[in-house]
């Protein structure tokens, strides 16, 4: 007798991470591949993390760390939100996760109940929408555009019908690029308030900008939700560590969940982050180098015929809308990748309604792959 299956294992798949398999295969087989598919740093882990990493697998037990996190590391990001924003955070308000997405399930948790509705944008990272699908909230995605720089705005949360409890934001976000000033922040974080919707603030890209720094949520207030993680800006996304800023009512009930799913986070990826933050200079430097492979993108895509492009004001993406090259990105994707070797994801995976029109490049690699990346399409789309 067959067994019976969860509805929840019918998530839809993170896309990106299919399209990455897809071409990992190819790359096994043989054939050149450039990556340009997948949202991480080519880079490793800065060499000061890389030495205290070493120095805690010599002289550290390495044993479970409390469910919160070791009190080093939450005092060092409380020191990071002073020096990098001017903002006083109380240690105790700071929980070390597996990764922003083991903040996300936790602060999902905490906050809303089976049949909560929660609003994001679309195009935006898919995983909150499939684990808010997962856990049983539902996403109420506002479809935003070029007109609202792809962020949600008060009128858009305005013309959704029903209640609303919660927001979440990125800024910059996953995959425009774009982000929303302080005045932006501060009108959609003084709607949420008065109307008791939870705001929670994906700050996973900070650090990653080529104009204006990103704002946090919390030079604004102290109410949001913040989540933030070692993976993009740290260049530490296999270390699978992140981090939440948490108001006080929801500290407690986060610190009992996290105890009950993972008991901690992982204890050598804590140690390492403690140098994380004196690594600025290293780190700048692929900052610098991602601003240049946007430069040679923002050039080379529109002459190759990708010429509707959001403002990539940070993060490492360029999102294109290519309606005039296909009407449906996947399939758009797929040929992309067999006749070309370059990776690239279809929209479907950001924005389920308008994504077959569009499709996103990441510029996180090695320059030289997005240079050769940017030649071959300019060659297949000519031919
Ligand atoms: C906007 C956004 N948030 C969160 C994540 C997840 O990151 P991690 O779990 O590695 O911290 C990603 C990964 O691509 C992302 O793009």
């Amino acid at each position: 007798m067959a067994l019976k299956l969860a509805r929840r294992g019918e998530i839809s798949p993170f896309i990106v991470m299919d399209v990455m398999r897809a071409a990992h295969e190819r790359a096994a087989a043989g054939e050149d591949v450039l990556h340009l598919e997948v949202g991480q740093p080519g880079t490793s882990a800065p060499r000061a993390v890389l030495d205290a990493a070493k120095r805690a697998l010599d002289g550290e037990r390495l044993g479970y760390t409390v469910a919160v996190g070791i009190p080093p590391l939450r005092a060092r990001i409380a020191q990071h939100y002073r020096e990098a924003y001017g903002v006083q955070v109380d240690p105790d308000r700071i929980m070390i996760t597996p990764g922003s997405s083991g903040g996300f399930l936790l602060s999902f948790l905490a906050a809303f109940d089976p049949g909560d509705r929660v609003a994001l944008a679309a195009p935006g990272y898919p995983c909150y929408r499939n684990i808010l699908s997962v856990l049983g909230n539902e996403p109420v995605l506002l479809p935003v555009g070029p007109e609202e720089r792809f962020q949600p705005t008060p009128e858009s949360l305005e013309a959704v019908a029903g209640p609303l409890h919660g927001l979440i934001v990125a800024s910059p976000s996953n995959p425009t690029g774009t982000m929303l000033d302080r005045p932006a922040l501060q009108r959609l974080i003084d709607y949420c308030a008065e109307r008791g919707i939870r705001f929670i603030s994906d700050e996973i890209y900070h650090g990653i900008s080529y104009g204006q720094r990103a704002v946090s949520a919390l030079e604004v207030s102290d109410a949001p939700v913040v989540i933030n993680s070692f993976s993009k800006y740290f260049s530490m996304t296999g270390w699978r560590l992140g981090w939440m800023v948490l108001p006080d009512d929801l500290s407690r009930a986060i610190e009992r969940l996290a105890q009950n799913l993972f008991i901690s986070a992982p204890t050598l990826s804590q140690f390492a982050a403690l140098a994380a933050f004196d690594c600025r200079e290293e780190l700048d430097g692929h900052v610098a180098f991602y601003a240049r492979n946007r430069d040679l993108l923002l050039q080379e895509l529109p002459e190759a015929g990708f010429d509707r492009l959001a403002p990539a004001d940070g993060a490492f993406y360029v999102y294109a809308e290519v309606s005039r090259l296909t009407d449906d990105s996947e399939a758009f994707c797929r040929r992309m990748l067999a006749e070309t070797g370059v990776a690239i994801t279809p929209g479907v995976d950001f924005d389920p309604e308008r994504g077959h029109r569009y499709v996103r490049f990441s510029f996180a690699g090695a320059e030289a792959d997005v240079a050769e990346a940017a030649a071959r399409l300019r060659r297949w789309l000519a031919a």
